[in-house]
């Protein structure tokens, strides 16, 4: 569990392109250790806040600390710590995977007798160990994806911020990027900012994710809380016995979220999608009161999905979506 020790935070920080509100008085905070998700659709505002946090862009209003420190007037420093993995992470792809890595090294100081050691652990933390030498032109996305991960790491950054990392992978390559990345902070020193519009992605990554929707910071929370505190509607399968679907339709198949009574090997299963917790109870006495019996509840969590979609609903309902 990341302890609280926020390495970054930012109050009212906000960044404006003429008439366009990139960014919109964001407030927040991120403790080491943590995965942190932050979720928007396109245009939302991500890779701006990863700018202000990096000190690329100034921002037009309030602050931005970076262990405490200032992203403009410490750059240096600040970036010493940190890495940005960029939406397409720019590689040499005449150079070999390893020349690239030394290329790297040497723009970040990396101590000159380190350089050849992290590079050989760093491939073969990748699975890149047996391509080493090969021209990057010749990699797969997913190779790429993992060979810019690995310069990202050189450096030994204790803040690594990923912009859309899998954005361009296949599930597979995405699948061999998911483990590096939850590896990267097992040992409580590092943070990873990751900015994602894929919602299974954060559910699965994130420690805590932030929702954003025009520039604007809609929630924040562990997937399991805002799913309790935004996403009260749970599909819930119903276990019956055999031979009573019709009488759980005559029952209960007035009810909006009614969707199927479908027979299987052992008896019959009921659907109801976006019940409201409180509700369950009810439809269970309502079929036991009918006859049903019923043998095994289960309840859906809401997903970070569901969240997510209700959010950017009232974000749209409140005026501040299009
Ligand atoms: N350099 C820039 N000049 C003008 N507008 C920009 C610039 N960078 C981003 N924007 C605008 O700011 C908004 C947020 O963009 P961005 O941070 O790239 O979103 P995301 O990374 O979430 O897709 C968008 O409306 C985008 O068009
Ligand atoms: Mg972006």
């Amino acid at each position: 569990m990341p302890i609280a020790d926020p390495v970054i935070a930012t109050h009212g920080l906000s960044c404006h392109f003429g008439d366009t509100v990139a960014v919109d008085k964001l407030t927040l905070e991120v403790h080491r250790g943590e995965v942190f998700g932050f979720l928007g659709h396109n245009g939302a505002g991500k890779t701006t806040t990863v700018r202000l946090l990096n000190g690329i862009l100034a921002p037009s209003e309030g602050v931005a600390r970076i262990f405490g420190r200032d992203p403009i007037r410490e750059g240096s420093e600040v970036r010493k710590r940190t890495g940005v993995l960029p939406e397409t992470p720019a590689l040499d792809e005449r150079l070999t995977a390893r020349e690239n890595l030394r290329v790297f090294g040497a723009i970040y100081d990396v101590p000159p007798g380190e350089v050849d050691s992290r590079t050989d652990r760093l491939l073969a933390d990748m699975e890149l160990a047996d391509r080493a030498d090969e021209r990057v032109g010749g990699f797969s996305k997913g190779m790429k994806q993992r060979l810019a991960l690995a310069r990202l790491l050189l450096h030994d950054p204790e803040i690594l911020f990923l912009d859309e990392p899998t954005a361009s992978l296949d599930p597979v390559a995405s699948r061999l990027l998911y483990s590096r990345i939850r590896e990267l902070t097992h040992d409580g020193r590092r943070t990873v900012f990751l900015c994602t519009h894929n919602l299974a992605e954060a559910e699965l990554l994130c420690d805590r994710v932030a929702v954003l929707a025009h520039g604007r910071l809609l929630a924040l929370g562990t997937p399991v809380e805002l799913g309790h505190r935004f996403g009260d509607a749970h599909d819930v399968s119903i276990d019956i016995g055999a031979g009573q679907a019709g009488l759980a339709t005559r029952t209960v198949g007035g009810l909006n979220g009614f969707e199927a009574a479908v027979a299987n090997d052992v008896g019959t299963t009921i659907t109801v999608s976006r019940v409201k917790r409180d509700s369950i109870p009810n439809l269970v006495q309502s079929l036991a009161m009918a006859g049903v019996s019923v043998y095994r509840v289960t309840p859906r969590e809401p997903s970070l999905e569901d969240v997510y979609f209700a959010l950017q609903d009232d974000a749209r309902s409140q005026g501040a979506a299009p």
